[in-house]
């Protein structure tokens, strides 16, 4: 059985803590881990959650307690996880355009690093030449996921060295005598399509016998999660089947097996998190009757950053009549979280859920029109635990200066 939230435990929990409020269940991201473990149960494979999508460290112990490892896209993230208990050697530091003061850090906290451009990997060279284990982030030119702004492999993307200049890593490998542990890609986010991962591996297969320290093959994330009705994921246990077959038609020349890594984000934490909300106004007008929630693009940005779809529910009138609505926030810009939408019968003071808030919905938040950031609570056990105080006043003023 899946593992989901009632409107009741919901509304109970915007009550007691207040709104809006981002909710996580913690057996929701236990349920998806085991989804990825079991398929792959029969692989050398290894899951580094891509923390991006949620830093709260309650989360990060959470995820480091199932036997995860993690992917971090800073420094910060890195300094993170390691005081949320991972060992540095279950930490992933994918870097992409940083300086190289960043990765001299990394190296200094003994994380695993992904170097993305030829520049810092001639300095990495220059510095700890065979000395410190070090992946390549490539650039397979491979369009995928779920929309331009979420795609990351094509041939405009700024991420990874591009593999049509792969001559030029491998010289300066042979300079330096760099010692490759691993190479990596990333797509894009939402990829349904498992060939995009065989195609991928495909590209790498023609670099793989000419890195003879490689251990690692890192596939990236960008698993889909079923955001609307009738959607649905990735279907892992093909992924594992074709990425099985691929590594059994090509074996790696040098003997040694490769290990495969994964980077998922959204796929273990997106489904686990709720945003509750509460109705501020409601205002008729010809175009569409607006719903103004206590909320806004500051606290969930992807509807108006990606066209993202959440669904929403009225939690607090599930019998309602349904009607049609545009839900908005209240902010001082036009944040349409969705357009002529059916929603039970909404009142001013219904709260009002939207699903699928767990991946990059608090982490993308700001504090814009000076509103405060919503708090954060987890339920674990059936256990509901507050891991973040909303933000107070004091908190806008945190960091300035007063002249
Ligand atoms: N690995 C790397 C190197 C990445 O850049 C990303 C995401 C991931 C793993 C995890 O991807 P996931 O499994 O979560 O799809 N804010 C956007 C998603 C941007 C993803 C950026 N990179 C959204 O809300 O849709």
């Amino acid at each position: 059985m899946s593992e989901q939230l009632s409107q009741d435990h919901l509304i109970r929990l915007g009550k007691e803590f207040g709104t809006p409020l981002y909710v996580y269940h913690a057996e929701k991201i236990k349920e998806q881990y085991a989804k990825l473990t079991s398929a792959f149960k029969n692989s050398n494979t290894l899951f580094f959650y891509a923390c991006k999508a949620l830093t709260n460290i309650n989360i990060l112990k959470y995820v480091c307690s199932l036997g995860a490892n993690v992917d971090c896209s800073s420094i910060n993230e890195a300094r993170l996880a390691l005081h949320a208990g991972f060992p540095p050697e279950r930490i992933l530091y994918t870097s992409n355009g940083i300086g190289f003061d960043e990765i001299e850090e990394a190296v200094s906290l003994g994380i695993i690093i992904n170097v993305d451009s030829l520049s810092n990997l001639e300095k990495f060279g220059q510095k700890y030449g065979h000395t410190y284990p070090v992946g390549i982030r490539l650039r397979p030119n491979i369009m995928a996921g779920g929309n331009l702004k979420i795609s990351t492999g094509h041939d405009k993307s700024k991420f990874g060295i591009p593999v049509d200049q792969a001559d030029k890593v491998l010289a300066l490998v042979e300079r330096y005598d760099l010692n490759i542990a691993d190479l990596h890609i990333h797509t894009g986010s939402e990829i349904k399509d498992v060939d995009v991962f065989v195609k991928g591996i495909e590209i790498l297969f023609d670099l793989i016998p000419k890195f003879s320290d490689l251990k690692f093959i890192d596939l990236g994330g960008g698993f889909k999660v079923p955001y609307k009705d009738g959607d649905s994921e990735t279907d892992i246990q093909l992924l594992a089947q074709k990425v099985n077959e691929a590594f059994a038609n090509h074996p790696n020349p040098g003997g040694r097996p490769l290990q495969v890594w994964f980077e998922p984000g959204k796929f273990l934490v997106s489904e686990c998190g709720y945003f509750i909300t509460k109705v501020n106004v409601i205002k008729e007008t010809d175009a569409a009757t607006f719903v103004s929630v206590d909320s806004g693009f500051n606290h969930l940005i992807r509807p108006m950053f990606y066209d993202a779809y959440h669904r929403i529910e009225n939690i607090s009138n599930p019998d309602g009549a349904p009607k049609r609505y545009s839900v908005v926030g209240n902010i001082c810009e036009t944040d349409t979280f969705a357009w002529d939408r059916t929603i039970n019968e909404v009142r001013e003071g219904d709260y009002l859920v939207f699903y699928n808030a767990g991946a990059y919905g608090f982490e993308m938040s700001s504090n814009f029109n000076s509103r405060y950031k919503p708090a954060e609570v987890l339920v674990k056990d059936g256990q509901a635990h507050l891991i973040r105080r909303r933000d107070v006043f004091q908190d806008l003023l945190r960091n300035q200066i007063d002249l």
